[in-house]
């Protein structure tokens, strides 16, 4: 809560440092510092930037607490060494994507008039651009690889053999459950075929693709493969409108063998859809990106997997973000 006006133009602020990050992401700076000691000369040759605007940018990721100065040469902080100035560990994906979102987010005046969305920018992000799919699919894995091992042990997936991971994506999640769960005979990882062929790199690089069905398609458009045991179907609500939840939830429960299971993972708002900040952020994300999606309560997904003919609802608390509605088909 703000206490202050300094409060107020401290948020108001935020976005140049949010810029000053993302511009020195993209311009692959925290790659080209890698675990060395460069000055602005070196740095502005190699990137191929002006001198004097390098310099201002690298002064205030100082100040942000991102490089460390010593002698007018700039190095990274460890932890931004580990996730963005090694190739091998690189995860700044998902700020290429955020980057890419700001387009979107500059509509939000305009949405809010109309109240439609003459921009979804998702549609680039899911095939129409290459480089926005392939910052989104890349970023999921980036935000997800520590938490999906996380998560997925949580699931009690002993009794099944056939799980649907429907808009898996980069495969994150699919190698996770291979991980907790090596019963499982068969991970069905359905998407769009772009992102398909990310996770289908992903999980052969991993050397877990063997137990992977790769299944390409539009969840609008395609009959879900059957025969599951379970379904997990993570953050793909929040991109749809409420008809289209329903209409996934139904399909998943004509997916599903008897007593399988649908596992919904979400950022969940709370009754008063206020809380937390994360989800309702995100409400804000997705009424920017998408056409008609936002973060949803537990209660909204409850209610609408209960109509749907499933029993058992359960929602059990998986990351300090994320939650999971678990609902069996009798
Ligand atoms: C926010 S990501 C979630 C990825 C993964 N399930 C996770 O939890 O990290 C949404 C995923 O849904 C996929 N997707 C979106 N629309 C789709 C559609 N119509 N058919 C199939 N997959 C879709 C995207 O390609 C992307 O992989």
């Amino acid at each position: 809560m703000v206490e202050t006006y300094r409060d107020i133009q401290r948020l108001a602020g935020g976005f140049q440092a949010a810029k000053i990050f993302l511009t020195a992401n993209d311009l692959g700076l925290f790659l080209q510092i890698g675990d060395g000691s460069n000055s602005v000369d070196e740095l502005a040759t190699a990137l191929d930037v002006d001198q004097r605007a390098l310099e201002l940018l690298l002064n205030a990721l100082v100040a942000l607490g991102l490089l460390v100065k010593k002698e007018d040469r700039f190095s990274n902080l460890p932890v931004v060494h580990q996730s963005l100035g090694d190739e091998e560990q690189y995860r700044g994906h998902i700020f290429r994507h955020i980057h890419h979102c700001w387009s979107a987010w500059n509509n939000l005046g305009d949405i809010l008039k109309s109240g439609k969305n003459s921009f979804v920018a998702e549609d680039k992000a899911l095939g129409d651009d290459d480089d926005w799919t392939d910052a989104f699919i890349r970023g999921m894995n980036d935000v997800t690889r520590e938490l999906a091992p996380q998560v997925v042990p949580q699931l009690e997936l002993g009794n099944v053999e056939t799980l649907l991971d429907l808009g898996g994506g980069p495969g994150t999640y699919a190698a996770a459950v291979q991980r907790a769960w090596p019963d499982i005979n068969e991970i069905r990882l359905f998407d769009l075929p772009d992102a398909l062929e990310i996770g289908r790199a992903n999980l052969e690089a991993w050397g877990l693709a063997d137990r992977v069905a790769f299944c390409p398609g539009s969840f609008h458009d395609r009959v879900l493969p059957a025969g599951n045991d379970a379904i997990w179907l993570s953050q793909i609500l929040h991109s749809q409108d409420e008809a289209g939840c329903r209409q996934l939830i139904e399909n998943s429960f004509t997916a599903l063998n008897p007593g399988g299971r649908l596992l919904v993972h979400e950022f969940l708002l709370d009754g008063t859809k206020t809380a937390p900040t994360t989800a309702a952020i995100f409400a804000v994300h997705m009424l920017v990106m998408t056409e008609g999606g936002r973060a949803y309560s537990e209660d909204e997904i409850a209610g609408w997997m209960t109509d749907a003919g499933f029993t058992d609802i359960t929602v059990r608390r998986v990351s300090p973000d994320t939650a999971v509605v678990d609902g069996r088909k009798p």
